[in-house]
């Protein structure tokens, strides 16, 4: 499927909305399953993962609450910057509660690995991740990642909350930006 979006060139789907709704539907029952009967928080990365979180959300069947948390390390270039600092931190503490951290995509690894060390400082329960999309020929630190919606390959994918430069978070697939 293409959208074409007035005065832009169409987004070429890499990964349709369909299947991002079942992988969506298949991560939420497998979390719903590991996380029985423990005290959970979801953690969204703000802002690439709030359409991800929205939708899988839905798909777990089970007393949770949802916090949020921003950083950044992009800028508005597609190449990372390498440095990662908070620009909102959670609401509460995480203490005792089994946290998930949930992501767009995992790219060089630099984001999650940061978030991971610094979480770990404040001794929750547990401390996992859930990420959309995984590109890994990219990946400068070796992170865990518990629940992966798709791998991608390298190359700049938007759509489905993530950005180029700010635009195409509505997408409701992910795409591949035409070269320029
Ligand atoms: P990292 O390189 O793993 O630290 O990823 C940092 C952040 O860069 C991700 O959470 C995304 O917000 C963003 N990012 C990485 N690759 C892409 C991409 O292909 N498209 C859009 N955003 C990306
Ligand atoms: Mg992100």
């Amino acid at each position: 499927m293409r959208i074409a979006r007035e005065a832009e060139p169409p987004i070429e789907s890499l990964v349709a909305a369909d299947r991002i709704a079942g992988r969506c539907a298949e991560l939420g029952r497998e979390i719903t399953r590991d996380y029985s009967g423990k005290d959970l928080i979801l953690v969204g990365v703000l802002k690439g993962s709030v359409m991800f979180l929205s939708d899988l959300m839905r798909h777990i069947d089970l007393p949770l609450t949802v916090d949020y948390l921003r950083v950044s390390s992009y800028g508005d270039r597609t190449e990372s910057g390498g440095v990662v600092r908070f620009e909102l931190d959670l609401s509460q503490p995480v203490r005792g509660k089994h946290v998930l951290i949930v992501e767009d995509i995992v790219d060089t690894g630099l984001t999650v690995h940061y978030l991971l060390n610094n979480l770990a400082t404040r001794e929750p329960a547990s401390l996992k991740v859930c990420t959309l999309l995984d590109k890994p020929s990219r990946r400068q630190k070796d992170v865990p990642i518990d629940y992966r919606g798709f791998q991608v390959p390298d190359t700049f994918v938007v759509g489905y909350g993530l950005d180029y430069q700010g635009r195409y978070r509505n997408l409701p697939y992910i795409g591949r930006v035409p070269a320029s």
